[in-house]
């Protein structure tokens, strides 16, 4: 086990059959061996930095079904809300005062927020907060959109691909979303320029090993600048709501993977890890992650934007998450540091 761990430190990537070798093999010491490497190569890019991202939700209006989601369109039971423009700038300067410089503004894909709308809220942002990274997670759009808020300043983009399977995703999704258009969506966006976030839900209703190896290798081939990658976790309006939840070990085990595949890759360390598990998102970091996305929303929308059951931090307001992961990190021994967090290309000196 240990000499795949190497192998993969070393090559940056294994064979299809190797992967699930260590996927079906992986017991707690091999594990701990991994994160062990793991934490080594993070250290050669960002030392003992954390990154903060400040998470905005804009609107959880959303014009999907995706089956896992609690805010698909047919969940009669959420509680629909759009954040106003004002509302979004007063999260931002929340945010800047506490030391954010990146912004993620993540939302349902809803057609109330046209490219109009949302390319004015772009250039207020920018307009407001030069020194600062927006990222957009509003979904699949037209390359001609992606490209318009792109020209209006918006850095980086997240879409996870969910599972590189068509047929699991067709299994997750409705039939108007193929995997093959999202993939034309990740490949637009790299195109354009924006640093790109994908990634996937680990234990996801039909999922089965050999699939968490297709995200890897493609995962590998599309080497986004960050992978967004969380524990599924049932949402109780879904028809998923009987579907388990508990898939935190094996999402800190592709946490580290990915680290060895991708050595200066951006990785968070995700709320729903922090969902499964009260120190969930300090074993993300002690994995290999090196990003936490604290919650910039109002506090009373916060409860609304559910995607999973349980949610933490719904009832924080934005300055104590941002105290909270700071003391958390500091625990375990990293610093939360006011910066845009960009990716690292170099190794730092001395490391
Ligand atoms: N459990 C965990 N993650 C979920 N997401 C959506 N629904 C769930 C769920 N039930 C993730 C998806 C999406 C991201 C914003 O949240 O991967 O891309
Ligand atoms: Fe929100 Fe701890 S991060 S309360």
């Amino acid at each position: 086990m240990k000499h795949l761990i190497d192998k993969l430190e070393k090559n940056r990537i294994l064979t299809k059959e190797e992967f699930m070798y260590l996927i079906e093999n992986r017991t707690p010491e091999t594990a701990e061996y991994l994160f062990e490497r793991a934490r080594a190569v993070r250290q050669k890019y960002y030392g003992r930095d954390i990154y903060l991202r400040g998470l905005i939700e804009f609107t959880n209006y959303c014009k999907n079904d995706c089956y896992y989601c609690g805010i698909q369109k047919s969940n009669k039971n959420a509680s629909r809300y759009r954040l106003t423009k004002e509302q979004i700038l007063e999260c931002c300067k929340t945010g800047y005062e506490l030391g954010f410089r990146t912004y993620v503004l993540q939302g349902g894909d809803d057609p109330f927020f046209t490219d109009e709308k949302i390319i004015e809220i772009i250039r207020e942002i920018k307009k407001g907060y030069p020194d600062c990274a927006i990222t957009l997670s509003i979904g699949e759009k037209s390359y001609e959109s992606y490209k318009s808020y792109f020209d209006a300043g918006a850095d980086r983009y997240l879409l996870r691909h969910e599972t590189a399977d068509e047929e699991h995703y067709s299994r997750l999704h409705p039939k108007e979303l193929s995997l093959s258009g999202r993939k034309q969506c990740l490949k637009d966006l790299k195109e354009i320029g924006y640093y790109v976030g994908s990634g996937f839900m680990v234990g996801s209703p039909y999922q089965t090993d050999e699939n968490l190896v297709e995200d890897l290798l493609f995962i590998k081939e599309l080497n986004p600048e960050m992978v967004g990658i969380g524990p599924f976790i049932p949402h109780h309006d879904t028809s998923f709501r009987e579907f388990k939840g508990d898939n935190g070990e094996l999402t800190l085990f592709m946490i580290g993977l990915i680290r060895l595949m991708i050595p200066n890759v951006l990785l968070p360390s995700t709320t729903a890890l922090g969902t499964i598990d009260p120190y969930g998102r300090e074993k993300g970091i002690l994995s290999g992650a090196n990003v936490v996305m604290p919650n910039l929303s109002p506090v009373n929308v916060r409860n609304k934007y559910l995607l999973y059951d349980n949610k933490i931090c719904t009832g924080d307001e934005a300055a104590e998450c941002r105290s909270c992961l700071e003391n958390r990190m500091k625990k375990i021994g990293y610093d939360v540091v006011v910066s845009r967090g960009d990716i690292r290309t170099e190794a730092i000196k001395g490391e």
